[in-house]
């Protein structure tokens, strides 16, 4: 029997990465539908009606469109952050998650690095800025992209610390020349600039706030590739009004929006659209991975990935 695979891209990916998806989807002998830049709810949830197998973004995949979806077995998040896919209703009806971790991390980490420089030079408006050579980078987590940043950052001639409870093995801090920090305090607390990468979950939910933010040394930068569900923005917005030296920049718009930029000025940026994982290479990388393993799923039942076990 043949299979329905979607791609349901709010955010589309580059032209060259859905024709390579169509091409290993195709070569498998499925067949292959295309949903991009979707107005509204409805147009996802009759798109998937039909299909097999789902490959999205950070398209929600809401119990909603999970029972829309008859005869969906596999939803492949192609990226990292699987936050956006009720897990918990993919398991009722057995249907398996997975997403594709790493394929995207470079371009999430080099935008990192931009952002520390960016906000260095004053979000690229005159006056004398910074450099970021011989400062304190900290990484909040060293999963897929933090390790990317820690080795870019040296790279740079930063100092990089980094804390990450998941991670046992020492060794790997020491092969990038990264110092481990014992605790989270210990390391917002010698960070100039700090780098988020720690998954959007029940536990890291407003987790990064005001205590953080005041006790980062003075002039420090946060950096927020992450999720904005991580970010406690009462918080932030209070420890910046009170510590004028302090700047945020994110590539996720906070609710607060409005009254970041209004109140900080220079020292809030906020991407237009979350761009991170924006680039030819990391669409191409991420895209054909997610088809590549919903072809190994079906063929030969390849779970390597999933999430939801
Ligand atoms: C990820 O989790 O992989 C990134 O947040 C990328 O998200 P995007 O596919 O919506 O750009």
């Amino acid at each position: 029997k043949d299979m329905k695979v979607l791609v349901a891209t709010e955010k589309p990916f580059a032209k060259k990465a859905v024709e390579g998806i169509r091409g290993i989807v195709e070569e498998a002998g499925y067949e292959l539908a295309l949903l991009e830049k979707y107005a509204d709810r409805a147009e996802l949830l009759s798109a998937v009606a039909d299909v097999d197998a789902l490959i999205v973004r950070s398209d929600k995949v809401t119990a909603e469109v999970i029972a829309a979806a008859k005869n969906l077995k596999i939803v492949v998040r192609a990226g990292a952050g699987y936050d956006n896919v009720d897990l918990e209703a993919a398991s009722a009806r057995g249907i398996v998650v997975m997403n594709t971790p790493g394929q995207n991390s470079n371009a999430v980490a080099e935008l990192a690095l931009a952002m520390m420089i960016f906000m260095a030079r004053n979000g690229f408006t005159p006056g004398t800025g910074s450099e970021i050579q011989g400062k304190t980078l900290g990484i909040h987590a060293y999963g897929n992209v933090g390790k990317l940043v820690g080795r870019k950052g040296k790279a740079m001639g930063m100092n990089v610390i980094a804390y990450d409870p998941f991670v046992t093995d020492d060794a790997l801090f020491e092969a990038d020349g990264v110092k481990r920090v014992a605790s989270v305090g210990e390391l917002y607390e010698a960070a100039d600039f700090l780098s988020l990468h720690i998954p959007a979950t029940a536990q890291t939910r407003g987790s990064i706030g005001y205590e953080l933010l005041m006790s980062m040394p003075k002039g420090a930068t946060l950096v927020n590739t992450a999720r904005k569900e991580v970010i406690d923005e009462a918080g932030v917005v209070r420890a910046m009004t009170e510590r004028e030296d302090l700047k945020y920049i994110t590539d996720i718009a906070p609710d607060a929006q409005a009254e970041m930029a209004g109140k900080f000025g220079k020292r809030f940026f906020a991407t237009a659209k979350k761009m991170g994982a924006e680039t030819a290479e990391a669409n191409i990388n991420a895209g054909l991975a997610a088809a590549r393993q919903i072809v190994d799923f079906f063929k030969t039942g390849d779970t390597r990935f999933q999430v939801n076990r």
